[in-house]
């Protein structure tokens, strides 16, 4: 099982096998860079450039790849503000991933509509990392989260992990919930019912055999899970600033409320967080979402290792279920947030489902 050359669009790319390789690599990076405080360890220099192309805000994603590249001795290229690029001009994503592919050895793509790294990756010879489409996924968000879970809580299994806030635009939840599953934990949904969880992602979670429950009340759920994934309400991503103002502030967690939470809970946010965790909770030593922003580095180390095939294959692990096949199709996909909405010169394509069509770019039924 190798993951040279593959790219990480969504999670279901990935097997748990492999899922599993990239959080055994990512101790052995963690061990190296001295993340618990121990001595470094100098790697072989890394004769790669990974380039980060950033068309939407980031702190954590960017600079925790960047810095892993720096870490493992490599190099780094790419924009921060998407103005400054040949997007400006009108260039298309497709002739973006074309050019940089030449440049780069790796690429880091984050980008405001669904389907944008699907697109980079069809058109760059090199693997393409997803930090981010839309509302859509953000693997490595969750394979960051993952690494964190396994370390506070020594297992991914038999867990009740709750998500809180923006479940309906929040990309960092889509990726998570159905991975937790796969691995034999339960999802609590908490959400008002205007920010629930698409069906769509509550249907992975059944189909993988574990339990998705929805609720709105934080505070009797906080008293059950063991991990408390608490998220920012997207206000970008809202149709208007008044959808946005309805739904602000929903969801709560103060110090008082961290009473209620069971002695081994840990609580995770990917941040930035702007009012949904008071500041009184981080001095609760079960609120781990610092240090999870911090492993981030060790992760993303050992992924960009792993696809550029610095580590070999390792005997056994399942391969991953083969992706389903896109279909062409003459509809058009209606999403405004899709990529399709500005790669008009792309042959439209959907995945068949039993009952209906999805487009095979941001997965909305068509
Ligand atoms: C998240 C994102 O960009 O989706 N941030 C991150 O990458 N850590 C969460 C968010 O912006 O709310």
């Amino acid at each position: 099982m190798s993951l040279k050359g593959k790219d990480l669009v969504s999670l279901s790319d990935f097997s748990r096998a492999q899922i599993l390789c990239v959080l055994d690599v990512a101790e052995q990076m963690a061990t190296a860079i001295g993340f618990d405080g121990g001595p470094r360890s100098p790697l072989d220099p890394l004769d790669s450039i990974l380039a980060t192309l950033f068309f939407e805000p980031s702190t954590r994603t960017r600079l925790s790849f960047e810095s892993a590249m720096l870490r493992l001795g490599g190099q780094t290229l790419g924009f921060a503000d998407p103005g400054t690029s040949s997007a400006k001009k009108g260039e298309t994503l497709a002739d973006t991933a074309r050019m940089v592919s030449a440049y780069a050895d790796i690429i880091v793509v984050r980008h405001p509509l669904a389907g944008a790294a699907k697109v980079m990756a069809d058109f760059s010879d090199k693997p393409v990392i997803n930090a981010g489409d839309g509302a859509r996924e953000h693997p490595t968000q969750t394979l960051t989260d993952l690494f964190t879970i396994r370390r506070e809580l020594g297992t991914l299994a038999g867990l009740k992990v709750g998500l809180a806030g923006d479940l309906k635009y929040g990309r960092t939840v889509h990726s998570l919930a159905p991975v937790m599953a796969q691995f034999g934990s339960d999802i609590v949904c908490i959400s008002p019912d205007a920010l629930r969880m698409p069906e769509s992602v509550l249907q992975q979670v059944r189909a993988a055999g574990k339990q998705a429950t929805e609720t709105d009340d934080l505070a009797a759920a906080l008293a059950d899970v063991d991990v408390l994934y608490m998220t920012r309400v997207q206000r970008e991503r809202f149709p208007s600033e008044a959808d946005y103002e309805a739904v602000k502030g929903s969801c709560n967690l103060t110090p008082e409320l961290m009473a209620q939470g069971k002695e081994g809970l840990r609580v995770l946010h990917p941040l930035p967080r702007v009012d949904e965790i008071a500041p009184g909770v981080d001095a609760d030593r079960r609120a781990a979402y610092f240090r999870q922003a911090a492993g981030g580095v060790p992760v993303r180390m050992a992924l960009i290792a792993l696809l550029l095939g610095l580590y070999g294959a390792r005997p056994g692990g399942e391969p991953a279920p083969p992706a389903p096949e896109p279909v062409a199709t003459d509809q058009r996909c209606m999403n405004p947030k899709c990529i399709m909405s500005t790669e008009a010169h792309l042959q439209r394509l959907c995945h068949e489902h039993e009952d209906k069509r999805t487009c095979a770019y941001c997965e909305i039924a068509l």
